[in-house]
């Protein structure tokens, strides 16, 4: 399991790669050395130096090493500055854009939750799902369009009537990941509504689709449409 370092090159972080690498892990190290010291990670460490905040990067990093796990150290930490210049200390150490692990009937206070944070961070511009946070290519692709096309035009208008909504989460042809919230998760016929409904409807508007990949947290739904035993049908069905 290779681990990403962030902050390797600095105190804390280069600490952690040593003993990661006794432990036998295979390590690699993103630092933007603005503190760090290059000679602080060992010449068989792979080092990239950048930004954390630079999502491209990462994603390059995850990729091209195989990242697992991360131990996350990057940052401005000296406690005097942070009191003097507590912005750039935000700016660099938190970012513009909040990136939430939303869960269950969540989803549904995103708006509100942005409200709040911005209310008493005004520094904050955006607040999302970190399952947004991340980029996917597949998206802007003409099979992501379609995708997202047939969501807006029709399915998302036939679940509503339920208080459901579904969301386009990534295409990789073959496959499309979706995740069902509002009335749709946790709802018993959403089986039901995929197959029968979402699945046809998005196979028909772009064939390279074979797999519909439901990413839901079911479990954790707080207001399902349809639940076993009280009867109800799939908007979709
Ligand atoms: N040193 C301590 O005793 C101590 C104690 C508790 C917690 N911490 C925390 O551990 C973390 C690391 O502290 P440290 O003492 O090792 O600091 P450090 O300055 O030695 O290391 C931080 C490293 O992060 C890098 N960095 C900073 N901003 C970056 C960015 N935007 N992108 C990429 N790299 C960036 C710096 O170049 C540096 O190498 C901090 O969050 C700190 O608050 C430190």
């Amino acid at each position: 399991m290779t681990v990403l370092v962030t902050g390797g090159a600095g105190y804390i972080g280069s600490v952690t790669v040593e003993a990661l690498r006794r432990a036998g892990q295979p390590v690699v190290v993103v630092d933007n050395l603005s503190r760090g010291h290059r000679e602080a990670v060992d010449p068989d460490v792979p080092l990239y130096v950048g930004e954390v905040g630079d999502r491209a990067l990462i994603r390059r990093v995850v990729d091209e090493q195989g990242v697992e796990a991360c131990a996350h150290f990057a940052a401005l930490a000296y406690v005097g500055e942070s009191v003097e210049e507590p912005d750039r200390y935000y700016a660099n150490n938190v970012g513009a854009t909040v990136n939430l692990r939303l869960q269950g009937s969540a989803y549904a206070m995103l708006a509100q939750f942005e409200d709040m944070l911005r209310h008493y961070v005004p520094e904050i511009e955006k607040v999302q799902d970190v399952m947004d946070a991340i980029p996917k290519p597949g998206l802007e692709t003409p099979t992501g369009k379609a995708v997202r096309e047939v969501l807006d035009s029709r399915i998302n208008p036939a679940v509503a009537g339920h208080g459901g909504h579904i969301s386009l989460i990534d295409v990789r042809p073959p496959r499309v990941y979706l995740r069902l919230e509002g009335g749709c998760q946790g709802c018993g016929m959403a089986d039901v509504t995929l197959k029968q409904g979402v699945e046809a409807e998005i196979m028909r508007a772009a064939p390279e689709i074979n797999e519909i990949l439901d990413v839901t947290e079911h479990a954790a739904g707080s207001n399902p449409y349809y639940q076993p035993g009280k009867g109800g049908a799939s908007p979709m069905a």
